[in-house]
């Protein structure tokens, strides 16, 4: 087909190698269900849901359909001083999804504000309580929590971190990826828990009065896909309640069912004090972030302002914006109405575990993990130490199937629509690239 523009010089595309892309361009035409299709006429199976986001699907009509009339009825309106019925319904009804006890929403419209706004409400809240001395946070390595400034500070992927500072007090305590003691776990890892005491150290190191939060992926996705090990998340809970700090669960991949239920938090039971929303919100089809809280979190910032005045000095012009809102509301009826939120951990959900650990017979291959309809497939890097996975992504994608390269990993995260002869594609593509690559 002709192409009705000149030149690809104008868009400077994100995380992307501009320069490498525009010489042999991937261009994608339009996507229905597990599928997108390409200019060339090929039909690339999702493997990763967009980019972790298209929880349900390409295409889905109802969601279309909402935004659509939303647009006609009421296309925007400030959510300064203002407000519309779609807004304070879409808020509740995120909170049946929620750890109980956590009813409070706050919009942004992408998982970065999302970080960024729960890092601003851990400094309200303690500055609230007369605690205006902790300020610090701290991450982990391997982070990922956007591109922002808040969140490249508290993220420990470093190309995304050097080059912008200097950035705010933080400090970052070791990732839980432990190979020699781990590789080819199902599920959570059994070795490990005592990696969260790591954080204890570097309490006591800057004092508990100077920290405001901690915040981790629940599961590490941009950071190569690394699962908790068992008991591990439930004692860094207990480290930051001891300590007054604010836990701050990143759940803008794990959240909406990617691994089996609505959040990892309700997925591992512990609870956080914070969790950061976005992607499958809305089905990824319109910017949307949100921010859930404790009650007593919001309602002590709100209290310790004056009658009368603004509570917390933030937010967007797009905070809860009808069409976000409708969009949200529409994708969570889908969710419901399909069984969507819990389907990774039934029987799908297992397949695609079996299916992907098959894997470990492929050539190269040294690590597989997973949970839930999450995964990664670990290969051994060239002699120089780069990595072989964008190689083999690139030969995937020829083949007909869309795998995210990080690392050394090759990433699954597929829509929770996926069917068994899906997950098969999948793992076939991947086997063959694979014979291929270290043959
Ligand atoms: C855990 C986590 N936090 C934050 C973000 C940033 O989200 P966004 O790209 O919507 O700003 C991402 C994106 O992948 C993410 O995986």
């Amino acid at each position: 087909m002709e192409k009705s523009y000149k030149s690809m010089d104008h868009f400077w595309m994100p995380f992307t190698a501009n320069r490498a892309f525009k010489a042999s361009p991937r261009i994608i035409e339009r996507a229905e269900g597990m599928w997108l299709y390409n200019d060339q006429g090929q039909q690339i199976l999702d493997g990763i849901a967009g980019l972790w986001c298209v929880n349900a699907g390409h295409g889905r009509r109802s969601i279309a359909d909402a935004i659509s009339a939303q647009i006609q009825k009421l296309d925007y309106s400030s959510p300064f001083n203002m407000g519309h019925d779609i807004g304070f319904e879409f808020a509740e009804r995120l909170t049946r999804y929620t750890p109980e006890g956590m009813d409070r929403v706050f919009f942004a419209n992408s998982g970065s504000e999302s970080v960024e706004t729960a890092l601003k409400i851990a400094l309200a809240y303690h500055r609230a309580r007369g605690k205006s001395g902790k300020i610090r946070f701290i991450g982990r390595e391997k982070g990922y929590h956007g591109v922002n400034f808040g969140g490249i500070t508290v993220g420990g992927i470093t190309p995304n971190r050097s080059g912008f500072g200097p950035l705010m007090p933080v400090d970052h305590f070791g990732h839980t990826h432990d190979l020699a003691a781990n590789a080819f776990s199902r599920g959570l890892p059994e070795h490990g828990a005592d990696k969260a005491d790591e954080l204890q150290r570097l309490i006591d190191f800057h004092g508990a009065d100077t920290v405001a939060a901690v915040i981790v992926e629940p599961v590490s996705g941009a950071g190569g896909v690394l699962m908790p090990p068992i008991g591990y998340l439930q004692r860094l809970r207990d480290i930051c309640s001891r300590h007054d700090i604010l836990l701050i669960f990143d759940e803008v991949i794990t959240g909406w069912g990617r691994l089996g239920a609505p959040f990892a938090a309700r997925k591992f039971e512990v609870t956080p004090d914070l969790i950061t929303s976005a992607k499958g919100i809305s089905n990824g089809l319109v910017p949307l972030g949100a921010v859930f809280m404790r009650n007593e979190i919001c309602d002590t910032v709100q209290a310790a302002a004056p009658d009368g005045s603004v509570e917390f000095f933030h937010g967007y012009t797009y905070s809860g914006s009808p069409i976000g809102c409708a969009a949200g509301l529409a994708t969570l009826n889908i969710y419901d109405q399909e069984g969507l939120l819990t389907r990774a951990s039934g029987e799908i959900g297992a397949y695609f575990e079996e299916s992907l650990h098959s894997l470990a017979n492929a050539p190269g291959v040294v690590d597989v993990r997973n949970c839930g309809l999450i995964g990664a497939v670990q290969f051994a890097p060239n002699a120089d130490g780069s990595p072989r996975a964008p190689e083999l992504s690139n030969s995937c994608y020829a083949k007909g199937a869309a795998i995210r390269p990080i690392g050394d990993n090759l990433a699954f995260s597929p829509p929770l629509i996926i069917e068994k002869a899906q997950v098969d594609q999948l793992v076939e593509t991947v086997f063959d690239a694979a014979k291929a690559a270290y043959a």
